[in-house]
């Protein structure tokens, strides 16, 4: 019978392959890619136009208490319309355990929050602040069969932080059961040692969060996790990576055969530590952590995607307000150390990339899709049903204007952040039509679906975890999940 929507005439681009293309959708799945399709119910001429997967953000944080306690401005739907509008079609947020937690009710809260409020489908990635008895033993290989493929851990902030037992702990079940393990990778206490100091001596000034997360605590923190990864044969994934360093250490660890992957984002290609350098306060909407370095840890991050040591780029969109509901909890007389961290980017991240990645020649746009799309559901578990244009897969794809010129401004943005790091930027490129299992949520700048029209997607084993061929050592250490949480500190 007829398509529900056919697209003709696009440029297509998967991570593997360009071609020109008519796309047929049916029940919200692509059932056809083909040259003449017959007619759609709803039928699109994307000539001039390329149609790409829609994008798939694998770190933001939406309607979440932060490890500092402050919530986020963004709720799930404003978070999801922001993505839309940016061409993402798929977010993985967190659910986030604090210490006095009960793991299911965590799980349960956001799942009712995201339901009735997300437009765009969606997942969960649960922090991990406590893996006690009941974590390791009995919550973790539930969730984790129910569609919650992956996890984050913290080594830094004094509410989250986990010590090398637990990330072992952690790692152990992880591999056991088959979830990805996400390393906030920073050194708490070299990071605590020199805000000390600072504070000490008068430096409050946002451009001192800088100086207090130097670049070795990233470095020192990425290489023991990956250490405690390779000790125990699970894979671990590190998030939001900054430093020049960094970016090799991983490298050499993948040389070396550790199935290390990694993420960076947006703001450690385009912004700077020197952006923090501003009058008052104002500084702080560049502050996130690990801050962002220099010209040469941009050039490294560029260099670590195009030679495949980073796998995934996320906007860890972290939707901080700057007044004293988020940024600034005590005004003017916020210190560095009691900002919250994080930046906003959920509908930037791929203008930004698509701009100064794709059509400044710096990337592919086959580069483009991996590192926005297919490498994200790869990792997670949404592949083969997201992140790429196939026959069978979700109808999630937008359609990219390569010639619409763009002058970002906070204001022209969707999410309730209310400034944007990147004001004032021209951008090269827009997605005009943003497609959700077939449903068109944007068209003319306008929103078209109803809030909760999102649906959670329950993961299946990231790619990393299936397949795997446990050294003896492995074998060893999964006989001691849930005899091997002893007595941690508190
Ligand atoms: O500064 C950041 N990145 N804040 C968000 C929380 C996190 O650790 O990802
Ligand atoms: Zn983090
Ligand atoms: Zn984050
Ligand atoms: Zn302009």
């Amino acid at each position: 019978g007829p398509f529900d929507l056919t697209i003709r005439n696009g440029r297509i681009s998967n991570a593997d392959k360009t071609f020109h293309a008519d796309i047929g959708v049916r029940d919200g799945i692509i059932a056809a890619i083909g040259q003449g399709l017959p007619p759609g119910r709803e039928d699109v001429d994307a000539a001039g136009l390329w149609v790409l997967p829609g994008g798939i953000d694998s770190h933001t944080h939406i309607e979440q208490l932060s490890g500092m306690g402050v919530m986020c401005a963004d709720d799930f739907y404003s978070g999801t319309v922001a993505a839309a509008f940016g061409g993402t079609t798929t977010i993985l947020s967190f659910c986030a355990q604090h210490r006095e937690d009960r793991i299911p009710d965590v799980l349960a809260d956001y799942a009712q929050r995201a339901k009735e409020k997300a437009v765009i489908d969606y997942g969960f990635h649960l922090i991990l602040a406590n893996p006690d008895e009941q974590a390791l033993v009995h919550d973790l290989p539930r969730i984790i069969q129910g569609g919650i493929t992956s996890l984050k851990v913290y080594m830094t902030y004094d509410r989250l932080k986990l010590d090398d037992y637990q990330l072992l702990d952690v790692l152990a079940v992880a591999g056991e059961y088959g979830a990805m393990v996400m390393v906030h990778a920073e050194n708490h206490d070299m990071i605590r040692w020199v805000a000390r100091r600072l504070l000490e001596r008068g430096h409050t000034a946002p451009k001192y969060h800088t100086v207090a997360h130097d670049a070795l605590a990233e470095s020192e923190a990425t290489h023991r996790a990956i250490t405690l990864s390779r000790l125990v044969d699970v894979p671990v994934l590190i998030v939001h990576v900054a430093g020049e360093e960094t970016v090799d250490i991983i490298r050499k660890a993948q040389q070396l055969g550790a199935r290390v992957f990694a993420e960076s984002c947006p703001q450690y290609l385009f912004l700077e530590a020197k952006d923090t350098d501003l009058p008052g306060l104002e500084g702080a909407k560049f502050c996130c952590s690990p801050p962002p370095g220099d010209k040469a840890s941009q050039e490294a991050v560029w260099a670590g995607f195009k030679d495949g040591t980073l796998n995934v780029y996320s906007s860890d969109h972290a939707p901080y307000r700057y007044d004293a509901s988020g940024k600034l909890p005590k005004g003017d007389a916020t210190t560095f150390k009691e900002m919250a961290n994080g930046v906003p980017g959920i509908e930037l991240r791929l203008p930004l990339l698509f701009s100064e990645g794709v059509m400044k020649g710096r990337i592919t746009i086959e580069e483009f899709v991996a590192l926005t799309a297919t490498n994200h559901a790869r990792m997670y578990g949404l592949a083969p049903r997201k992140g790429t244009i196939a026959v069978g897969a979700d109808a999630d794809f937008a359609l990219w204007d390569s010639t619409r010129k763009v002058h970002v401004t906070a204001a022209m943005l969707h999410d309730r952040v209310g400034y944007t790091p990147y004001e004032g930027r021209e951008l090269n490129g827009w997605p005009v039509q943003v497609y959700s299992r077939g449903r068109c949520v944007v068209r003319n700048n306008e929103l078209q679906v109803a809030r909760g029209s999102g649906q959670f997607i329950a993961r299946t084993r990231p790619e990393p975890m299936v397949d795997r061929k446990p050294s003896g050592k492995r074998g060893i250490f999964s006989g001691l999940v849930g005899l091997s949480s002893g007595p941690t500190e508190p």
